[in-house]
């Protein structure tokens, strides 16, 4: 099991390297890797990392190095894991709402791909016909999630082709002679109930006989991993054996094993993160202490954009006396990290730990308030090595076009 960094590493990290700063930890992610493929041994099964979690090419590096493959969600993020060294063949394109040329891009580029819509299936059908195999990003109607806006597969949602669709989507493929390799659900995020998995694939089952060509079943990405102490994360173990009973209580006619994947994100790299801010301000109101710091939801949108909880550590004083603090950021907007939190004593100059930072932390930070989005490190056999040098006002001009 991979020890949590310590708060001295963190601590190291954070006076070598300044803050703020984001932090992960490359050992954690191998362990979570591990439990997928031990979990899921009993299946023939593939995981393809979602990209979009945490793009940093070392990342990317690093999750090929352990022999997982990758799952995009743009054709750029294609981009970035063909620049990383994946193989085409084991990069997935999961699209959703895009041009048909970004399609195009990736056939020619030569990695799997996901469609998401009746009109890029046809185009797809009319250029391509039966000559590259594809898959089909089916909407459920399943809701699913630990929150409305990280719910990808309910009725109303604007992901995937409706399974009630299903006879315009045979249309389109007899009438193109469209090789129909993969089926595809992603019901959202932060999953812990097994089951929604398994009532995603019995969903699937229904449609199975309809694509006699196929191979692949994709049930997404979407497992939960522990945000608030004491909450657990998806049982891998149990799933997997849930998956592969309703495989073997729906033998396929003439009895076809299909290759299982998935897409994780959260699970591989939400728990390796870290992000490391210094105390800048303390202010005691009437009502409140807040602790101000010198990052914002410009660097982790997560708790003002989906009501996340993030743990916050006081790592300069662990075990200072525990006291009620709403921490805020630096940002001209409300960004409150967490509102009333009992955390061990505050001081100005404190560096504050938040925990699972690594999904969907930096990968959604921008400049907003034109404050520099910050450096990034990877620890590795307890080496710390930078891998995003903090922006400077170069990154603030550099796509500016200055006007005489
Ligand atoms: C198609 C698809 N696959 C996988 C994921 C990864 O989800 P998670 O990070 O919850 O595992 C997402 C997340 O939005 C997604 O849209």
């Amino acid at each position: 099991m991979a020890e949590q960094l310590s708060n001295e590493q963190l601590i190291g990290a954070a006076k070598e390297f300044g803050t703020p700063l984001y932090v992960y930890h490359a050992e954690k992610i191998k362990e979570q890797y591990l439990k997928l493929v031990d979990g899921f041994s009993i299946l023939d099964t593939k995981f393809f990392y979602a990209s979009k979690a945490l793009t940093n090419i070392n990342i990317l590096r690093y999750i090929k190095e352990i022999g997982c493959n990758v799952d995009c969600s743009s054709i750029n993020e294609v981009k970035l894991a063909l620049h990383a060294g994946f193989e085409p063949q084991n990069i997935l394109y999961t699209s959703n709402g895009i041009a048909f040329s970004e399609i195009e891009e990736a056939v020619s580029a030569g990695v799997h791909i996901n469609i998401d819509s009746l009109s890029n299936l046809e185009k797809f059908g009319k250029k391509y016909g039966h000559s590259y195999p594809v898959g089909i990003r089916m909407r459920p109607n399943i809701m699913a999630g630990g929150n409305i806006k990280i719910s990808t597969g309910h009725e109303g949602s604007k992901f995937g082709i409706p399974v009630e669709q299903l006879d315009k989507i045979e249309e389109v493929v007899k009438t193109y002679n469209i090789f129909i390799r993969t089926l595809h659900i992603h019901t959202g995020s932060d999953i812990k109930d097994v089951d929604v998995f398994v009532k995603g694939i019995e969903v699937l089952f229904e449609l199975i006989p309809h694509f006699p060509e196929l191979e692949v079943i994709d049930l997404g990405g979407g497992f939960k991993v522990p945000y608030i102490p004491g909450e657990k994360e998806t049982d891998i173990n149990l799933l997997a054996q849930k998956i592969k009973e309703s495989f073997d209580n729906h033998p396929t006619a003439d009895n076809k094993k299909f290759q299982l994947w998935f897409e994780p994100g959260k699970f591989l790299v939400s728990e390796c993160g870290y992000l490391l801010a210094e105390v800048t301000v303390l202010k005691e109101t009437a009502s409140t202490i807040f602790a101000a710091v010198d990052t914002g939801l410009n660097h982790l949108i997560r708790p003002m954009m989906y009501d996340a909880y993030h743990h916050i550590n006081n790592i300069s004083n662990p075990s200072g006396e525990m006291k009620a603090y709403t921490v805020t950021g630096n940002i001209c907007e409300t960004d409150t990290f967490a509102a009333n939190r009992e955390l061990h004593e505050i001081r100005e100059g404190d560096y504050l730990a938040f925990l699972n930072a690594g999904a969907y932390g930096f990968e959604m930070a921008s400049n907003y308030n034109s404050r520099f989005k910050p450096a990034e490190v990877l620890v590795r056999n307890n080496k710390s090595r930078l891998i995003r040098k903090r922006d400077d006002m170069k990154d603030l001009l550099k796509s500016q076009v200055e006007l005489d």
